[in-house]
């Protein structure tokens, strides 16, 4: 097999109050590539006390940055981006071995986790609050957005890059500091970021990163910390819930970025060249692992053969292999159960009368590789259209009517984006609003914008990451009433 690049230093150790170190009981845990099973490193362990001295050491920090002016600040973050960039390849490299993502994927992900250091390094000095004369006359209302203080960031392995920039850059701009805890299953370039964050000027103690087995039992630790005023969290509903109801027993802030079940509608009048790059980027962006990602096909009766033979044809057409072969266009599943869910539901969509139009089978060899795959003429009941799929799998639904469509595609619990394909401006409008979804892509298969807010509806979320609202997840607003 071709790959770019070579094995590079990869860092391994906690990161606490601006130091490498081992964790305290000395433990270490393995990262693999899933493409391969090969062991990348041995990473450092945190317990529970590792979590507190990161929290003490963020406590201790925190005061000092947000003294510092807002330019400074942005200026600092804004160095970032410019490292993130200078680094791109080392990242990618490094983000492809442990995730799997084809490297132009990876290389997509650096570019779009620089972007947020970039957007917030410009918002950092924008942080504006208001005053009013009250309705009476009789006082001025003062408001000010304040830094929160120590902010825990939990994120996903899906975009081991990005998520933690979506969270660190916002955080770092109001005046926060954090403790992240990357998933154990991408440790490695969150560590990697940190060192460009103390290149970059960030002071010891702003940033720590916590890699851990021990995710549960670190987190409720650090929740149940007096010091720590925010969490925010990226991963599914289900870790979702678990996570609120510890913070709510400090009443600790929450943004909670969840699962999503995204329906992607195409009508009759849609142009079919559009809604298929449209379905490939929604569906199979990132080896089809994003939250964001299309889940489930609905198609106007009209145009629904057509539509799904050219799918099946974009779809076959991948080349799946090494995320480091730069011919690879989908690389391997996360793990044994990811790849295991996804068999299970497109069993299941199969034994109810699904026709399997490519795909539906696993690649021999070793890594977690799943063949990209269309299934056609799904049952409206089938548990493939209720769950998040997290896989290469496009599930495909006849529909012929926009209220009844409209009336399926919201008839989840979930609701972080949706996608419509029409030529007919005032439908897509129509059903655009009609969505119950954080996030609607219009005749476009992609959403993700760092100037943009993301976020979900219903039990996909609470808040939104980026945009001008990305930096107030970070803040508490104090009002000051005043006479003069
Ligand atoms: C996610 O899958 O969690 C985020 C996707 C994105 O930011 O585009």
């Amino acid at each position: 097999m071709a790959t770019t690049g070579t094995r590079q230093d990869i860092p391994t150790r906690l990161a606490i109050g601006g130091r490498f170190r081992q964790a305290e009981r000395g433990e270490r845990f393995p990262v693999h590539d899933p493409a391969t099973g090969e062991t990348l490193a041995e990473v450092a362990d945190a317990t529970v006390a590792d979590g507190l001295d990161a929290v003490a050491a963020a406590h201790a920090a925190q005061p000092a940055w947000a003294g510092r002016p807002p330019r400074e600040r942005g200026e600092i973050l804004r160095r970032v981006f410019e490292l993130m960039r200078r680094d791109t390849e080392r990242i990618a490299e490094l983000i492809v071995r442990e995730n799997g993502k084809p490297v132009a994927e990876a290389r997509g992900e650096v570019a779009y986790a620089a972007e947020f250091f970039r957007w917030f390094a410009e918002e950092a000095v924008r942080n504006a609050g208001s005053l009013v004369a009250s309705p009476s006359g009789s006082s001025r209302i003062l408001v000010l957005h304040q830094p929160i203080g120590v902010a825990l960031l939990i994120t996903p392995w899906n975009f081991p890059a990005a998520m933690a920039t979506r969270k660190i850059a916002p955080a770092l701009a109001a005046g926060c500091a954090v403790v992240l805890k990357p998933a154990e299953q991408t440790p490695l370039t969150p560590l990697l970021l940190q060192e460009l964050l103390a290149e970059a000027g960030v002071p010891p103690g702003v940033v720590n990163v916590l890699p851990t087995t021990r995710s549960a039992e670190v987190a409720n630790a650090i929740l149940a910390d007096a010091r720590v005023r925010k969490l925010s969290f990226t991963g599914s509903t289900e870790v979702g819930r678990v996570l609120l109801a510890e913070a709510a027993k400090r009443v600790v802030k929450c943004s909670m970025e969840l699962g999503g079940n995204a329906p992607f509608l195409v009508f009759g009048d849609a142009d079919l060249d559009a809604a298929v790059d449209g379905a490939m980027i929604a569906k199979m962006r990132h080896n089809g692992e994003t939250c964001t990602a299309a889940n489930r096909f609905y198609v106007e009766a009209s145009v629904a053969d057509e539509f799904a033979g050219r799918l099946a044809q974009a779809m076959a057409a991948l080349k799946v292999g090494h995320g480091l072969d730069p011919r690879t266009q989908l690389g391997p599943l996360i793990d044994s159960c990811t790849r295991e869910k996804v068999e299970r539901l497109v069993g299941a969509a199969r034994a109810s009368g699904a026709r399997v139009r490519t795909g539906a089978m696993r690649p021999d060899g070793p890594g977690f590789f799943y063949a990209p795959t269309v299934l056609d003429r799904v049952a409206p009941d089938s548990p493939i259209l209720g769950e998040e799929i997290f896989g290469p799998v496009a599930p495909i639904v006849r529909f012929d009517d926009e209220r009844e469509v409209l009336r399926q595609a919201n008839d989840t619990e979930h609701g972080l984006v949706a996608y419509v394909f029409t030529r007919d401006l005032a439908r897509g409008l129509r059903v655009a609003e009609a969505l119950e979804s954080g996030m609607v892509g219009l005749n476009r298969g992609l959403v993700s914008d760092p100037a943009a807010p993301f976020g979900g509806v219903k039990q996909s979320g609470i808040g939104r990451e980026g945009g001008h609202l990305g930096l107030r997840e970070f803040c508490e607003t104090k009002y000051v009433a005043t006479g003069w």
